[in-house]
């Protein structure tokens, strides 16, 4: 079976996000499976994977999208590194950037790669059997091929349709209609929600299968995604939840290269320790006290605005008696709240940055992950932390609902219920208890290793979702 995968990330090559790591491990494990050939499309990106890695060019051709031509070139990856075949789509102008997103004109550039991507497989006579769509970037897809005319050759490939985050859906006004390929005027309808193109609302019309990246946000879909809850309720019979793995050979305590010291179950508390040591005073803070970390964008999804007063008010409650680390950035009012308390708190230490080795030493060395997530379609940090021996203090929503159970019921974790500065402190005094009892903090730190959230068992799921 000949899978594709579009999206706009995927680790190593881009990442923003969980996105990322969740297209860069998924088809590496289809793979591992007999019969299974999963591959990645992507857009060109200026970035220091693709200047390190040898490419050929397997097209050159052109589309046109309102009155202009662009020459698209699709570059395979040579060397097969990833554990899959690895494909870049390049459009001078559009797709030859620094970044995945922000840009003013984004939409015509996501429209640019579906476009090309189709114009590519068609030119080329290559049909696969599934197209994997991940997010509303890659929503349309499913769309043009039953409908646009110069991707007839296409027509009838299974398509399938992945949120990984209904918050962002892509409208556009209608005279982006220019930048689409031809189809005929009847089938607008399908692009219409609320007087919008809405690229995440088609996808779900038109691909044959759609999953939500765990059951508890699936749940959560048929009553809260931004205007599209109808829709979803009307195509439920297409809907599925499937939660994410970790690419557990990236995230490995015992060779992860960014820490400072490798650890495995038997020396776990010894090695959490040492990187411990060395985070805190790389930071300025007392090792001897628990350490509390975020990590991931300041934004309102991820109650990242919770943040500046659960700093405070833990701080301040506990007369000081937990380091809290932040790591992240986004909503600027956010990034300025943190910095002035930084410079108040000693037991506070912020990097306001996008820092891949130092997600990994912080996963590693904290002894508690905090997540104060409003929405977490599945979330992959408390996933990581639990690797690495950590205990994460999440609210109870999405993913989270999926994956970590509170300690009271034998959990690995603490749930708590609304996204309030209050209810999280709350939780972290529960924290603080768990910390100071006699050996509960240790036995958590190794049964939350012992957790299984490897990709082998998501990756079945997919595969039996594509073969129906
Ligand atoms: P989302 O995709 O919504 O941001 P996820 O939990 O699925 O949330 O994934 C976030 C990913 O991005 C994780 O791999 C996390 O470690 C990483 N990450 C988030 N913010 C940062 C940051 N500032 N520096 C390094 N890694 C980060
Ligand atoms: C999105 C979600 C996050 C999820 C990730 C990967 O970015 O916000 O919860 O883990 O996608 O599916």
């Amino acid at each position: 079976m000949k899978i594709f995968n579009l999206s706009m990330e995927c680790y190593p090559v881009a990442k923003v996000g969980g996105l990322a790591d969740v297209v860069g491990a998924l088809p590496k494990y289809l793979n591992k499976i007999d019969g299974v050939e999963a591959s990645v499309i992507m857009p060109w990106y200026n970035k220091p994977f693709v200047h390190d890695h040898s490419f050929e060019i397997v097209f050159d051709g052109w589309i046109h999208q309102s009155h202009h031509a662009f020459q698209v070139q699709v570059m395979k990856e040579r060397g097969k590194t990833l554990g899959f075949d690895l494909y870049l789509v390049k459009i001078p102008g559009l797709l030859d950037r620094d970044n995945p997103y922000g840009y003013w004109d984004e939409s015509q550039q996501f429209l640019a790669f579906q476009h090309g991507v189709l114009h590519w497989l068609t030119a080329m006579k290559i049909r696969p059997d599934v197209l994997h769509c991940h997010d509303y970037h890659t929503g349309l897809v499913p769309f043009m091929i039953e409908n646009c005319p110069e991707f007839s050759f296409l027509k009838g490939v299974k398509t399938i349709g992945t949120i990984h985050n209904g918050e962002y859906q892509g409208q556009m006004k209608w005279d982006m209609l220019n930048y689409f390929p031809w189809f005929r005027g009847d089938k607008v309808g399908l692009l219409d929600w609320d007087g919008y193109i809405n690229p995440l609302a088609t996808m779900l019309k038109c691909c044959h299968a759609f999953n939500a990246v765990s059951e508890g946000y699936l749940q959560e879909l048929f009553q809260s995604l931004k205007g599209l809850e109808s829709l979803v309720q009307q195509e439920h019979s297409k809907a599925y939840g499937i939660i994410n793995g970790i690419d557990t050979e990236v995230w490995n305590p015992e060779t992860d290269a960014f820490l400072d010291f490798n650890f495995g179950k038997k020396n776990a508390l010894e090695g959490k320790w040492k990187n411990k040591k060395e985070l805190c005073e790389e930071y300025g803070l007392n090792p001897d006290l628990p350490l509390f970390s975020f990590i991931g964008r300041f934004a309102v999804e991820k109650g990242a605005d919770l943040l500046p007063e659960i700093v405070w008010k833990s701080i301040q409650q506990t007369y000081g008696a937990l380091n809290i680390m932040i790591l992240g950035s986004g909503e600027k009012h956010v990034e300025h709240q943190l910095s002035e308390l930084s410079y108040s708190y000693s037991n506070f230490a912020l990097d306001l940055g996008y820092k891949e080795y130092l997600s990994h030493k912080i996963y590693a060395s904290s002894d508690f992950l905090l997540m104060p997530s409003r929405v977490e379609p599945c979330g992959l940090n408390q996933m990581y932390a639990m690797r690495y021996g950590t205990v994460p203090v999440v609210r109870y929503t999405g993913g989270l609902r999926d994956t970590v159970q509170d300690i009271s019921t034998g959990g690995s974790g603490i749930n708590f219920g609304s996204a309030t500065a209050e209810d999280a402190v709350h939780a972290m005094h529960r924290a603080l208890h768990i910390y100071h009892e006699n050996g509960l903090m240790d036995s958590l730190v190794h049964s939350n290793m012992n957790y299984d959230f490897s990709w082998e068992k998501s990756a079945e799921k997919y595969l039996e979702l594509y073969e129906k």
